[in-house]
């Protein structure tokens, strides 16, 4: 079976990165592109840290494209306190070596989907596929889907109504929730699930590996915080539900449903309501409902062994 042709948007984070190496690592899929957009820190950084992880992994034929700097419902906040000032867990790096496309995320993102069908998995906030869409409504023709990481069917993560992703930016949800496309929604009562714990640390380290150290090295403050935050180190693998979903569309189970985001309100700002009426069972928009966590952390552990050790 072919490889899916793959764009992944995102906002690297720790979470990311983790995605963003399980996918590059995956057979299942020809990763084309990373395009990157303000989200857990600024766009400079998270188009710094896509070039770092592609150089982590020796992946130069992998493009990097820069996207939106401002939501388009304006600026909100960052994630710097989960996932570091720089993105990736404050850790040193050398100067990546895989540099930045001169083309805008959304032009990238476009002449790729002109050239054959193209899936998009989006892992930080929506503002780059909401500006494909007002730029280019004729997309909608060349992408098979769209999975992001996003929203939350009960309890948010930033507020008790707004998950992180949707809550950046709320106004580039909603038209991408519109939008008339194949939409399968990863939300955070699906993406807490999917863990790794300290065992999966120690694996990682025992690879022996540069990309095993260098993501065991970033996780611990991302349990760290956890730690503080509910009291575990569970490391929630929020992005990687979404590349999973690519790699594997039997492992996640999935309902339709009829998907709005709340763009005004104060306190339900960017919240996600997500009907699984039955009148939506046969809906191009679907919600990740259950994983099992055991298959997909097998899977993730055979994908990152799969990189040069050093002994
Ligand atoms: O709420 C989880 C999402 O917010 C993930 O994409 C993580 O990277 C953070 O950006
Ligand atoms: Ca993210």
């Amino acid at each position: 079976m072919a490889a899916t042709r793959l764009i992944i948007d995102t906002d690297p984070g720790v979470d990311d990165a983790v995605a963003i190496v399980l996918a590059l690592a995956s057979p299942e899929l020809e990763v084309l592109a990373l395009t990157t957009v303000v989200g857990n820190v600024d766009v400079e950084k998270t188009t710094l840290n896509a070039r770092r992880l592609l150089t982590l992994t020796g992946r130069e034929d992998v493009l990097v494209g820069r996207g939106c700097a401002t939501p388009i419902g304006g600026a909100s906040g960052t994630a710097a306190e989960v996932h570091g000032q720089d993105g990736l867990g404050d850790l040193s790096w050398s100067e990546p070596t895989v540099g930045e496309a001169s083309e805008d995320a959304v032009e990238m993102i476009y002449r790729l989907a002109k050239e054959a069908p193209l899936t998009l998995a989006a892992i930080g906030p929506l503002t780059n596929l909401a500006t494909l869409l007002q730029r280019h409504p004729d997309v909608v023709e060349h992408i098979e889907r769209v999975v992001i990481m996003g929203g939350a069917s009960f309890e948010g993560n930033v507020t008790a109504a707004a998950e992180f992703n949707i809550w950046v930016d709320p106004e580039a949800a909603a038209i991408v929730f519109a939008g008339n496309w194949k939409l399968d929604i990863m939300p955070l009562d699906l993406t807490h699930q999917a863990f790794l714990n300290d065992d999966d640390l120690s694996y990682l380290r025992n690879l022996k590996s540069e990309v095993g150290d260098r993501l065991a090295a970033m996780l611990e403050p991302y349990a760290k915080f956890h730690e503080e935050w509910v009291g575990n180190r569970d490391l929630i693998m929020h992005d990687a539900m979404a590349i999973y979903e690519v790699i594997n569309p039997s492992a996640i189970k999935k309902s339709g449903v009829k998907a709005e985001v709340e763009t005004g309100g104060v306190l339900s700002r960017g919240a996600t309501w997500l009907s699984r009426s039955f009148h939506h069972a046969e809906s191009s928009t679907r919600v990740g409902v259950e994983v099992d966590n055991e298959n997909f952390v097998k899977l993730l552990r055979e994908r990152l062994a799969t990189y040069p050790s050093r002994v």
